[in-house]
């Protein structure tokens, strides 16, 4: 551990509703819980590392007109808010923010769907989940728990992987997670996005945000909007590559929060023999959906 991290100790995980989250997110549960949004209120969920991010930035600016200077009001940690964040790892807590904005408000999740205060479904605000392949979500998760205080220790990358398979991880289980919002998708009116197909065509992806947010922006805001978003402008804007979270929470020297940003990193991390017990078990978890899940492209 460096120096910068041993200023505050790292978090632990407790299970809530069977599902294991950071002790500081843990005890604001209940009133997370109880939280009501306002109809126009636009909910991103997503399992942690799977481009909510980058979503973020991307309904920022849509709802802006794809104005950069306007979206570089503050950091996307403030004109975004995550819903469970606590003040171990703010100035304010998620909630605290919310009371002082007005909605339409853009409220990010880690919480599985099973979690998300009720309000969200029964005022049918608009929900948009971002889903990633869960090899390289799993990579990127180790770099983000090694460099940040919010997760404990990682231990090494053989054991981060079976607590990855197994749920043993800070916002559960990947995969059911990814099936808790796969499955009520039609029922909820709930924009099923791939990170994949994000890096893949990005401006058909940005339409679609668009159109389930129904919105209607010029082929000139939209361009400029896939432009803003690019991994390369997203890691060289102050307001949304993280770099305004100290470095006791977010230790960036150590990873960087904006990282690679690829399809496929997983192919340097796992072996082919983890890779193979790895499909294995995923083969068990995910037979009886069909999600369409690419490890590359
Ligand atoms: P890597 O660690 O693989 O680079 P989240 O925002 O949900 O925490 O997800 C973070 C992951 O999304 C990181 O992945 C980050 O680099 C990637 N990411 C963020 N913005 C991106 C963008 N504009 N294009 C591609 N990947 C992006």
């Amino acid at each position: 551990m460096s120096d910068d991290q041993t200023v505050m100790p790292r978090a632990l995980l407790v299970p809530v509703k069977g599902i294991l989250l950071p002790d500081h997110i843990a005890k604001g549960f209940d009133a997370v819980s109880a939280f009501c949004p306002h109809p126009s209120d636009i909910l991103i969920a997503a399992y942690p590392k799977s481009g909510s991010t980058w979503t973020q930035e991307i309904v920022d600016l849509l709802l802006h007109d794809g104005d950069a200077e306007i979206c570089r009001r503050a950091p996307i940690i403030e004109r975004t808010v995550l819903l469970e964040s606590t003040t171990r790892i703010r100035r304010r807590s998620g909630l605290d923010q919310l009371k002082e904005m007005d909605p339409p408000r853009v409220i990010k999740t880690h919480l599985p769907l099973h979690m998300v205060p009720a309000g969200f479904g029964e005022n049918k605000c608009k929900t948009i989940y971002v889903a990633r392949n869960a090899k390289d979500t799993a990579v990127s998760f180790y770099y983000f728990c090694q460099m940040t205080t919010f997760s404990p220790e990682t231990g090494p990358w053989e054991s981060f992987i079976q607590k990855f398979m197994h749920g043993e991880l800070a916002w559960g289980n990947w995969h059911d997670h990814v099936k808790g919002y796969w499955e009520e998708r039609e029922k909820r009116d709930i924009l099923f996005l791939f990170y994949e197909d994000m890096k893949e065509n990005p401006r058909r992806e940005v339409e679609r945000i668009m159109k389930h947010l129904d919105l209607s922006l010029s082929d000139e805001v939209i361009s400029r909007i896939v432009e803003l978003t690019t991994f390369k402008k997203m890691k060289d804007n102050p307001m949304v590559n993280q770099s305004f979270v100290p470095k006791e929470i977010y230790n960036q020297s150590i990873s960087k929060f904006m990282r690679k940003g690829e399809v496929g990193d997983w192919k340097n991390h796992f072996t082919p023999e983890k890779a193979a017990e790895f499909d294995e078990d995923y083969e068990k978890k995910m037979k009886q959906v069909n999600i369409p899940f690419r490890t590359q492209l």
